[in-house]
């Protein structure tokens, strides 16, 4: 997916029955051209980026992105596997109508990467309200998951179980980047999901990591991640299960500081263990920017990054003498480029060396390339 945005959520689709013409006739269905396309634009894809990837050692990528606008789907390659999403078209008036289109789209797709159905994993693109947990909410619990590779680290994902697998592929440029401005710094990562920031942080040689996440399922995967890359359990690379915006006002508190910080916020979460009803990040974010800067080190850089359609940054949100820059361009990977809109927009905000968090809080900072 476009890294799904929260405010909607994803059915799994039970296994679909065999396609009808073949059960009345026996015979292999004749795929229509339109399906033709979407096979044809799978197996181009898969090519190119095949070639890609083991060049640059990753095994996850997007492979196509609403890109034929009959087929409204999200796929995305999983090392021999393909996860792919699909939307609801319009004219799809009847269930009956709207399980035909996902068992060609399943067909199709797997004729593109020359694989059986079985291995192109559907989900189904629903209408959701905000309601507690709900983005996070496990679907199935086949517990089957495996290791892919990104940039030689390693990471467990889970292609069935949730809304989402693991790793947001389209924040590796972004990992990247941390991994290498991590030697010897302290790391700050909110919202950290399975960790991966942190993995890449203690392999560009952190001195020191916070890993902070509401949900135990996430922390113990964050465990887990950071031990298939040979990372034990360490004093100086705690994993904490907390609400962030709790976290931040206590190490405020505490006048704690680090050196990078990574805030990737959901769109919209609500759950019992945080303080305030709601997290919605349109409204929120201001808040939430001003508390991660007053966590910065000077000379420290923060990455605060969001998925949410439409997203404004508020003018009061990064003070002086802090800067920003927007920095979507570098970290949009090369398998999501080329599409109407950035999976995510980024930005890096800078603390000068010499200054702190105090007393800034109501200067306007110094935007750059807004
Ligand atoms: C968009 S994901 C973060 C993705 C992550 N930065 C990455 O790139 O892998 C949102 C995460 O925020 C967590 N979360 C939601 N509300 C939270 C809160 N108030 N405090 C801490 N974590 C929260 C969820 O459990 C989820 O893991």
């Amino acid at each position: 997916m476009d890294r799904i945005d929260h405010g909607s959520g994803l059915a799994p689709v039970p296994r679909l029955p065999g396609d009808a013409r073949r059960e009345h006739d026996g015979a292999a269905p004749h795929p229509d051209a339109s399906q033709r396309m979407l096979t044809n634009r799978i197996r181009n894809r898969q090519k190119h980026l095949a070639r890609w990837a083991r060049r640059t050692g990753i095994t996850c990528y997007r492979l196509y992105e609403r890109d034929i606008p009959d087929w409204p789907l999200i796929v995305d390659w999983y090392d021999g596997e393909a996860v792919a999403w699909a939307y609801r078209r319009k004219k799809d008036g009847t269930e009956e109508a709207h399980a035909a289109y996902l068992r060609a789209a399943r067909e199709a797709i797997a004729a593109g990467l020359e694989t059986t159905a079985d291995a192109v994993i559907l989900k189904e693109r629903r209408p959701q309200k905000h309601v507690e947990g709900a983005q996070y909410e496990r679907m199935a619990a086949l517990n089957r998951t495996r290791v892919v590779m990104e940039y030689g680290l390693r990471f467990e994902v889970n292609l069935h179980d949730y809304l989402d697998t693991g790793l947001f592929l389209d924040h590796r440029e972004t990992r990247r980047m941390v991994r290498e401005r991590s030697a010897g710094r302290r790391l700050l990562n909110l919202f950290a999901y399975t960790g991966s920031f942190t993995v890449y942080a203690r392999a560009g040689g952190a001195a020191a990591t916070t890993t902070v996440d509401l949900s135990a399922t996430y922390c113990r995967w964050a465990a887990r991640n950071a031990g298939l890359n040979g990372f034990e359990p360490d004093p100086d690379h705690a994993i904490i299960q907390e609400d962030c915006l709790r976290f931040i006002e206590d190490a405020t508190r505490a006048r704690r500081t680090w050196d990078l910080i990574v805030c990737d916020p959901p769109t919209f979460s609500t759950s019992k263990r945080m303080t305030a009803d709601s997290f919605a990040v349109e409204r929120d974010h201001a808040d939430l920017l001003r508390g991660c800067i007053s966590l910065l080190a000077g000379g420290g850089e923060l990455f605060f990054s969001t998925n949410a359609r439409g997203f404004a940054l508020a003018d009061d949100a990064v003070p002086a003498p802090c800067t920003m820059r927007d920095i979507t361009r570098q970290t949009t990977p090369e398998d999501f480029q080329g599409r109407p809109r950035p999976p995510h927009r980024c930005w890096s905000i800078r603390r000068p060396a010499g200054t702190t968090g105090e007393g800034h809080a109501s200067a306007p900072g110094d935007v750059v390339d807004r």
